[in-house]
């Protein structure tokens, strides 16, 4: 050791070495170069410390500093006053980059014991690593799920809940206040179908047993007829309309439809391990945050007449024109949109919201967002849409989906007969409906958020139930078999103290540094997901955990080393590997299984 493993490492802005030691080790190499290299700061040099390829640790493309010179020239200066220290082991000098490998005994200690001590010792009972306070004191509302009450839940439905989930467990990791919104489509003339309809096939039971199935029955009975007569929409379109004056009695029933689908939907949102804060809808939206969105529309002279429908013409922005308010005065998506906006942030002040729905409706975001922006509210700044692509081929054996129930049920039974067909591990499994129902669960929601997305993708059950390749289920058995490591092995346990397991032992073994490398990657993970809002990122994180556990496993044995110090070290790296694992699984909102 040189005296350079003695002096402290400065502080930087934007690194947390409390929450993520791997800003140490780059802190470390930044440091190192800005000392062969002045007057280049850490600082600088901090920002160009980039993950290296396969086999090297760190990279630092030279020529991003700009220096005048040669990159060679500088290379050379950086090798020469090279110290290897308690972080930094080796530099070597390739073209314009510079290479560098960490310490791999510091690597392994720092990193386990952070990953411990966020994991199991944080007093809030709550695992944080990978977590970061990027977004403290900051309030976001974040718009997912929204299905309409009546009509079917399709799959763009099922992806903006398993997105805005992800979203939502996404900020709170990293500090924000968090209020996860679901934004009903619970008003509009289909109710006013459905008030016609339920008169001639309603039944109080049937609403009873499941609210979302029956209404959407009642819908579907009631078109039918008013294909065959006319005078249906009629009624229907006066039913609404004393809907929208307020009037009680067309009111009532709508409320208890309303109510009881919110508690089916809260059900099955449970099951898939989602909830929401709020529970709002269009309905909810008040009249008098519309009118005031109009006058002060009106008033700025953006509104023009067409027809007697009132528009906003945004062709200048390529968002074609946009109908604000219909001839008949009833108000429309957009306006409750614009409304609703308003009203939320009065309420609730947000620093950002998030609006998770399908691509399909990018028209619509921009054109609500860009008027807000036009009626100059500063916080429209701070909306943003995160869209998504289509799914093709979700249907279940029976036909096409039209129910959440449906998907849930489907994953659940083609995650049986999977497992079913390994004759002697079912008989193992202690409970293997509730086992099936969270795999298969979590293979929906896997296959969802392995590519990123704005891709259209087609659902395959086959793809997704199976325990093989990057799947859900393939992520699932590898938490499983981690978890079994402590039972297989009691001769080992308690383990000792964090400092006192001789990780040492383990320096030269490639499958422990790399495991362990990627663990340390976990918080950064976290944070360019932030960015990104691709839950993709952390899929892959897991995918590339679950694979190097699996070339690790047969190799860095546990049961059956004689040396039962290195054992210990290895037990404490799967051990910390399933921490990780588990935490990212829950960041996409999968509960880890113990058993299967
Ligand atoms: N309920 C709408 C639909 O199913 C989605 C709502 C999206 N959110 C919004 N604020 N417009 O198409």
């Amino acid at each position: 050791m040189t005296s350079a493993s003695t002096s402290a490492l400065p502080n930087l802005p934007g690194t947390d070495p409390t929450r993520c030691i791997l800003d140490s080790f780059r802190i470390a190499i930044a440091k190192q170069i800005a000392e062969a290299l002045p007057p280049l700061t850490v600082e600088q040099v901090y920002d160009g410390v980039d993950y290296g390829k396969k086999g090297e640790d760190f990279t630092v493309a030279i020529p991003r500093f700009r220096l005048p010179g040669k990159p060679d020239e500088h290379a050379s200066k950086v090798l020469n006053s090279f110290r290897s220290d308690e972080w930094v082991q080796s530099v070597k000098h390739d073209k314009a980059f510079l290479h560098f490998q960490v310490n791999t005994a510091s690597l392994l200690r720092k990193v386990l014991t952070q990953v411990n001590a966020l994991t199991h010792q944080t007093g809030t009972g709550r695992s944080e690593y990978g977590e970061n306070d990027s977004g403290k004191g900051k309030k976001i509302i974040i718009e997912y799920s929204s299905p309409n009450i009546a009509k079917s839940f399709h799959v763009g439905h099922l992806r903006s809940t398993i997105i805005g989930a992800f979203l939502a467990n996404l900020y709170k990791a990293s500090g924000w206040t968090v209020i996860s919104m679901n934004y009903l489509g619970d008003w509009g003339t289909q109710f006013g179908m459905i008030a016609v309809g339920f008169e001639k096939y309603g039944s109080k039971e049937a609403l009873e047993k499941d609210a979302i199935k029956h209404l959407f029955d009642v819908y579907v009975q009631v078109n039918k007829d008013a294909e065959a007569n006319p005078e249906v929409k009629e009624d229907a379109a006066r039913w609404f309309k004393r809907m929208e004056d307020g009037d009680e009695e067309a009111l009532k029933n709508w409320r208890v439809w309303r109510a009881l689908s919110i508690k089916k939907y809260e059900e099955e949102y449970d099951r898939l391990n989602v909830h929401f804060d709020v529970y709002t809808g269009e309905s909810e939206v008040g009249k008098e945050w519309q009118d005031k969105a109009l006058d002060r529309l009106n008033e700025m002279g953006l509104i023009s007449d067409a027809n007697g429908a009132k528009l906003v013409d945004l062709e200048k922005w390529k968002l074609e024109k946009a109908v604000v308010r219909k001839k008949d005065g009833t108000s429309i998506y957009l306006t409750r949109d614009i409304g609703g906006a308003i009203e939320r942030y009065e309420k609730y002040k947000f620093d950002k919201m998030i609006y998770v729905v399908s691509s399909q409706q990018n028209l619509h975001l921009a054109q609500f967002f860009k008027i807000l922006k036009l009626m100059e509210f500063p916080w429209a700044e701070n909306l943003e849409h995160v869209n998504y692509g289509l799914v093709q081929g979700m249907s279940t054996r029976k036909g096409t989906v039209v129910f959440l129930d449906q998907i849930i049920k489907e994953a659940a039974a083609v995650m049986h007969e999977q497992m079913q067909k390994n004759e002697e591990k079912y008989a193992s499994i202690v409970d293997p409906e509730g086992t099936s129902l969270e795999i298969g669960i979590t293979g929906v929601k896997v296959q969802d958020m392995a590519a990123k997305r704005i891709n259209n993708y087609s659902f395959s059950w086959d793809r997704m139930k199976s325990f093989e390749g990057d799947t859900g289920p393939y992520l699932q058995y590898a938490h499983v078999r981690l978890s079994s490591i402590e039972r297989r092995n009691p001769h080992l346990l308690p383990l000792p103290s964090p400092s006192e397991i001789k990780v040492e032992l383990l320096a030269d073994s490639s499958h422990a540094r790399d495991l362990v490398m990627l663990m340390g990657s976990y918080p950064d993970v976290v944070k360019s997901a932030l960015k990104t809002h691709e839950p993709s990122n952390v899929v892959t994180f897991a995918f590339r955990l679950a694979h190097a556990i699996s070339s690790a496993w047969d190799v860095m044995i546990v049961k059956g080393e004689e040396d039962l110090e290195v054992a210990r070290a290895r037990l404490w790296v799967y051990l910390c590997a399933r921490d990780v694992l588990g935490a990212a699984l829950r960041l996409l909102s999968i509960r880890p299984l113990e058993r299967m």
